[in-house]
């Protein structure tokens, strides 16, 4: 991972619906382009035990708390990895990034954009994505990619509360389109994986 002089770093964000497939299109498009992955929540050694209270099994936070602890982790997560990262110039890709406590929060929860949006100005102390990965997928199919494998507390979420995720996810590339590129995620590994590096490309140009 050559950390590259000079210019700035670029921070690429994956979206999407749990069992869209976005961490292996994370990893994939990180490995490509030479850059740092990361996620959220728990990337820190405090995020982690933020995201051991998120999503584990003790007592379930309210729609706010939940937020404000999504939040808390993504400060972190910015003070101590990403903003480094891209001032030492490196490209970094986070799995999750702000449009996820939108999507889940805001629509999922409904606590609303415009409540969250000063919130989450705050925790990333203004750091937007350079661009977002939304990776779309049928609902029918992000249920069958996700199998049978225990539901985390935001998995566990009936089809009412995915449905709202997926709704607010598509507002979101909707409203803001020259910071979204929303990616078809129904085909293959290989073949999704040359979409988003296309697209990608597309909107910032090659790395270094
Ligand atoms: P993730 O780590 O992507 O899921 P997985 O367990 O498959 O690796 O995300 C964990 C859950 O947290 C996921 O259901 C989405 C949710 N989430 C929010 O609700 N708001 C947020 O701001 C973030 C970052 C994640």
């Amino acid at each position: 991972m050559a950390e590259r002089t000079g210019a700035r770093g670029r921070l690429v964000a994956f979206e999407g619906v749990d069992g869209c497939g976005k961490s292996t299109q994370a990893r994939l498009l990180a490995g490509r382009l030479g850059a740092r992955y990361t996620f959220e929540p728990g990337d820190t050694e405090l995020g982690a035990a933020v995201r051991a209270l998120l999503l584990g099994p003790g007592p379930a936070p309210s729609a706010r708390t939940e937020a404000l602890l999504m939040a808390a982790d993504r400060a972190q997560h910015v003070d101590e990895l990403i903003e480094p990262a891209l001032a030492a110039g490196q490209w970094v890709v986070t799995d999750r990034y702000s449009g996820s406590t939108l999507a889940y929060q805001a629509w999922g929860r409904r606590l609303g954009a415009a409540a969250l949006a000063p919130v989450l100005e705050f925790a990333t102390g203004g750091l937007a994505a350079d661009l977002s990965v939304l990776l779309e997928v049928p609902a029918a199919l992000a249920r069958e990619r996700l199998g049978g494998s225990d539901p985390d507390r935001l998995e566990g979420q009936g089809p009412d509360f995915h449905a709202r995720v997926a709704e607010g996810y598509r507002e979101l590339a909707r409203l803001d389109p020259n910071h979204w590129a929303v990616v078809d995620g129904s085909g293959d590994v290989d073949a999704v994986a040359e979409a988003v590096a296309a697209a990608v490309e597309l909107r910032l140009g090659p790395p270094g």
